[in-house]
């Protein structure tokens, strides 16, 4: 299909934390990667992002800091902003859905809809707390599980379980902010009939677009299989767009209503800003020369292919997107990310710890891009492909290849002179970089593209380690001349080929080589940097990532993982009832600990002597995970059962059984009394 410009749009993230590098694996270095390809084959493309700053999301981040929800966005929208830039994602707005373009464009865009009699309006009932007086979202609601039953599920999800609940589901059900129990009361919506879309949806994605990721392309087709009902697009909220129709006072747009409109609107507020550089924004929208493309994770598949194409052509006058390409997850170190968690790297500590490392993150997310499934950021694979790609590839081939230049020939191209079939062997292994290159960009394989140019690092360090110009130096100058021609040619391609992944280092390169600018159509060609063209300074591509700077980012996630822990534990289940005369039997005593130490060859077990005040005694206690100091127990006094049989363990008779408690990480900690007491004194 032909087409004469590409509106590419990347999923606004929601501005209630960082962002992290799921967000940036998922959806933005891949946007960002593309938008960069586009851009340096000519074409008119432009990125449009921004902020979500609606929604529940934002007011429990703000109702848990004690500040405004304004405050929350603005000062997340900064920090989400400035880690883009930072990240070199390059868009061509970053704007925000409180914007007042955006605010008056999405109501337009809603009473548009509404005067066309696009929607229908249903009354039900709803959740409503008598106290606070307020209606409340499903997020904002928890109670027991149906499932599973645990407590504090949400009312659209149980996170222990994982299942999606309505609040309906809930067993006494109650408000997640202040704990007061819920009342039912009706309230009435304004809900898009996506039943009416249903079989245009089914022709237009199922037949029509074949082509998209299978991953989502399946999920659209479970939609529709499960057959479409009409959506709320309103919510009794006081944060977000006021509904512009008469009597719906207390009522906003839904989230997912305004968020995917801020694509549209902060489109018109660049073409606004800019009209000769970005023409009207209509062109953009409504031209069916132009091509969408929604870069996205796949939590919000259906909202991108079904609901916002629903809205647009109950519109009628808009562009569809013409691919969807969504990823899976990134998990980290096996775990989901999470943002209420913490369990994430968080891109503004990423460049505090890594300081001019943008790029290795990027190289990184990409070779491991959860493009067809969920996908793991573990920090050992880091630091391998930093130090054994990055380094030890790329970054060592560019640097013999400037360093042996600037040895032998001052710093200038060499003359490449005639090439031997061995150099012509080499040739043809990266003629075809280019085909290759836009074959897979084209069809959003970046994992595969960012391969394919580390591939050619591949070529020219193999070519510099085989053909050895630094021994044919002395003997053969001119020889060694065509070798390190050959090999800046090799530099110069790698400087384009991985423009839109490493847009940072492919920068340093071509300072380094000089190089003023990028000409994608040069790409495979061996005579980009003309005999006798004097090269700038050489410094090192990358740097290695010692052990030190993985384990202190392992420490941290360790420590977060024990904080979840913590706060995560419940109390056991009570055991079954018993009675006093069954405890009557436990001869539990207080004896002051002697001494401890670890039992050799074992590592669980302590061997401890107790002072019993009956002439002292053994016991063994299988707790040395717990206490790697055992000696700290010395002096102690703790709970013991004294009336246990002996039993020999690691040739050691234990007498008893000292009292431990296990606490929320697993680890237990033994019992003592408040105050000193005799020792053989009975516990009842
Ligand atoms: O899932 C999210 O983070 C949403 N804030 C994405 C919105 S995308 C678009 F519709 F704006
Ligand atoms: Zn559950």
């Amino acid at each position: 299909m032909s087409y004469k410009r590409t509106l590419i749009t990347s999923a606004l993230p929601y501005a209630n934390g960082p962002v992290h590098i799921g967000h940036l694996a998922g959806v933005y270095i891949p946007a960002d990667i593309y938008t960069r390809y586009l851009r340096l084959k000519g074409e008119k493309v432009i990125h449009v992002g921004g902020s979500d700053e609606h929604g529940v999301p934002v007011t429990i981040r703000a109702r848990k800091e004690g500040i405004t929800v304004q405050q929350v966005v603005d000062r997340y929208h900064n920090l989400i902003k400035d880690s883009f830039e930072k990240f070199g994602i390059s868009f061509d707005i970053y704007s925000r859905t409180t914007s007042s373009i955006h605010h008056k464009f999405a109501s337009d865009f809603f009473r548009h809809l509404y005067d066309n009699n696009k929607f229908i309006e249903q009354t039900t009932e709803q959740f409503y707390d008598e106290e606070t007086n307020e209606f409340l979202t499903d997020r904002n609601i928890r109670g027991e599980c149906p499932y599973c039953h645990s407590q504090g599920a949400y009312g659209d999800q149980c996170e222990k379980c994982g299942r999606t609940l309505s609040p309906d589901e809930l067993i006494n059900p109650y408000n997640a902010i202040n704990g007061n129990s819920l009342t039912k009361k009706s309230t009435s919506h304004w809900y898009l009939p996506l039943d009416q879309y249903q079989e245009w949806l089914q022709k237009w994605i199922l037949e029509e677009h074949k082509e998209w990721r299978p991953n989502v392309y399946g999920q659209c087709k479970s939609w529709l299989d499960g057959g479409l009902k009409p959506r709320a697009v309103t919510r009794d909220l006081d944060w977000g767009i006021p509904v512009p129709v008469e009597g719906a006072e207390g009522k906003v747009l839904y989230v997912w209503f305004d968020a995917p409109i801020g694509y549209i609107s902060n489109t018109k507020e660049l073409c606004d800003a800019q009209p000769e550089k970005y023409g009207k924004w209509e062109t953009w929208w409504k031209d069916p020369d132009t091509r969408l493309i929604h870069f996205i994770g796949k939590d919000n598949i259906v909202f991108h292919c079904i609901v916002f194409p629903s809205m647009l052509k109950a519109d009628g006058s808009y562009i569809l997107p013409d691919n969807v390409p969504s990823n899976e997850f990134l998990n980290l170190e096996g775990d989901k990310i999470s943002t209420s968690r913490n369990w994430a790297v968080w891109l503004n500590e990423y460049l505090e710890d890594f300081p001019g490392k943008q790029d290795v993150l990027r190289y990184v997310l990409t070779a491991n891009a959860p493009e067809t499934k969920d996908n793991d950021f573990t920090w050992s694979d880091f630091q391998a492909r930093n130090n054994n790609e990055l380094v030890a590839i790329y970054g060592n081939f560019i640097n013999r290849a400037l360093v042996l230049t600037n040895k032998y020939f001052n710093g200038q191209v060499p003359a490449q002179g005639t090439l031997t079939d061995y150099d012509k062997q080499t040739i043809e292994e990266f003629v075809n970089i280019k085909t290759q290159l836009e074959d897979l960009l084209n069809n959003f394989h970046f994992r595969d593209a960012q391969k394919e140019a580390m591939n050619l690092a591949r070529i020219g360090n193999k070519y510099l380690a085989e053909t050895e110009p630094w021994k044919l130096a002395k003997t053969d100058l001119q020889r060694t001349g065509t070798i390190l021609n050959l090999s800046l040619q090799i530099a110069a391609n790698l400087s384009i080929a991985f423009e839109p992944f490493l847009p940072f280092s492919s920068a340093k390169l071509r300072k380094m080589l000089l190089m003023d600018d990028v000409k994608w159509d040069r790409l495979g060609a061996i005579d980009i940097l003309p005999q006798e063209h004097t090269l700038g300074t050489a410094e090192l591509l990358f740097e290695k990532i010692e052990d030190a700077a993985i384990q202190a980012q392992l420490d941290r996630l360790a420590r977060i993982k024990k904080e979840n822990q913590l706060a995560a534990w419940q109390a056991p289940e009570i055991k079954k009832p018993t009675t006093i005369d069954e405890f009557d039997k436990m001869d539990i005593r207080v004896g002051t600990v002697l001494e401890c130490q670890k039992v050799k060859k074992s590592d669980k077990l302590l061997q401890f002597k107790i002072d019993d005040g009956m002439g002292g005694r053994t016991i063994l206690s299988g707790i040395a995970q717990s206490y790697p100091n055992p000696e700290e127990l010395v002096g102690k006094q703790i709970l013991f059962i004294a009336n246990f049989p002996p039993r020999k363990m690691m040739g050691i008779e234990s007498q008893g059984m000292i009292l431990s408690a296990v606490n929320a990480d697993n680890k237990l900690v033994v019992t003592t009394v408040s105050n000193k007491v005799q020792n053989g004194a009975q516990v009842g």
